[in-house]
C-alpha cells in the first residue's frame, strides 16, 4: 500500500496573535512546521509530503526542508479544507484512488511516530479510513445564550485530532462535493456528510494543536516528555 501526507500550512494564526503565522514560530530550536514535517519523515512511510503554503508567504522558500526531495508545495486556500484539497491536486498523476492520504495539521509538532504507525496499523484494511481521537474528560454542557439545557452524553463524545487517514479518491471527492460547505472543519466531516462513518482510533492527548499563545509552551513541554520516554 501506498502511504501520502497532507499537511494545511496556510493559516494566519489569528487566535495566536504572534507577528507572524504560528507554523513559523520558533519551538525547540526549528519552526514549528519543521517540527511537524520532521515527525513526518521520521515515520518514513511516506511515499511524498504536500504541504498547503500561502502564496504570500515569505518564510517557507528560507526553510531548508523546502528543498527536500519527499516535500511537495501547494498553494494554499481560503479555508482549511481549501488548502486540503489544493494539496490533493497537487498529488493527482502521483496517487492512486486507493491510496492513503494522511492528513495532518502544521500546527500539531507533538504528534509521535508512534501514533502515526498505531493508525496505519488500525485502518490499513478499512475501506474508508478514519482520524485519531482522545475522549472527552470533561463534562459538556449543552448552551442557550447564557442557560443551560442539558449535558451530552460524555461516552459518545470524542475530541477530533489529526492525522485523518482516509483513501485519496474518496477523500478529494467528498471535499469537492463539499467545498464552501462552513460545516467541514476536518476531513472525517466531509466524508459524513456524504453518508460515510469513519473510525475512530485512540490517540494521544499531547498531540495538542498550536492555537493560542499558551499551547507554545505547552507544546515545548510535551516534546521535552516525549524524549524522556523514548530514552528511558
Ligand atoms: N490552515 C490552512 N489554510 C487555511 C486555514 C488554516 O492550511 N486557510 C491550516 C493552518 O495553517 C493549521 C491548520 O490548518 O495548520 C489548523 O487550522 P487553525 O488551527 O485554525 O490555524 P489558523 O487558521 O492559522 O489559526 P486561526 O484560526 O487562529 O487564524
Ligand atoms: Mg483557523
Amino acid at each position: 500500500q501506498t502511504f501520502w501526507a497532507v499537511v494545511p500550512a496556510a493559516g494566519v494564526g489569528k487566535r495566536m496573535n504572534a507577528n507572524r503565522p504560528k507554523q513559523y514560530l520558533e519551538l525547540g530550536g526549528q519552526t514549528v512546521l519543521e517540527q511537524t514535517l520532521a515527525r513526518l519523515l521520521q515515520a518514513e512511510v511516506f511515499r511524498g509530503i504536500a504541504v498547503a503554503v500561502s502564496e504570500e508567504d515569505g518564510y517557507w522558500p528560507d526553510l531548508p526542508i523546502a528543498r527536500h526531495p519527499q516535500i511537495i508545495r501547494a498553494p494554499g486556500g481560503k479555508e482549511r479544507a481549501d488548502s486540503v484539497l489544493s494539496a490533493l491536486h497537487a498529488l493527482a498523476g502521483q496517487a492512486a484512488t486507493d491510496d492513503w492520504v494522511l492528513v495532518h495539521d502544521a500546527a500539531r509538532p507533538c504528534l509521535t511516530i508512534t501514533d502515526i504507525h498505531h493508525l496505519i496499523a488500525t485502518l490499513r484494511d478499512d475501506p474508508i479510513g478514519g482520524i485519531l481521537a482522545v475522549a472527552s474528560h470533561d463534562t459538556l454542557k449543552n448552551v442557550q445564550g447564557e442557560s443551560i439545557i442539558g449535558t451530552l452524553d460524555r461516552s459518545y463524545i470524542w475530541r477530533a485530532l489529526t492525522p485523518q487517514m482516509f483513501r485519496y479518491g474518496l477523500l478529494k471527492s467528498a471535499l469537492q462535493t463539499q467545498q464552501g460547505n462552513p460545516a467541514i472543519t476536518d476531513e472525517a466531516s466531509a466524508l459524513e456528510l456524504q453518508g460515510w462513518q469513519p473510525k475512530i482510533v485512540a490517540g494521544r492527548p499531547d498531540n495538542i494543536k498550536i492555537t493560542r499563545p499558551e499551547d507554545l509552551a505547552l507544546a515545548e513541554f510535551y516534546r521535552a516528555q516525549q524524549t524522556l520516554e523514548t530514552t528511558a
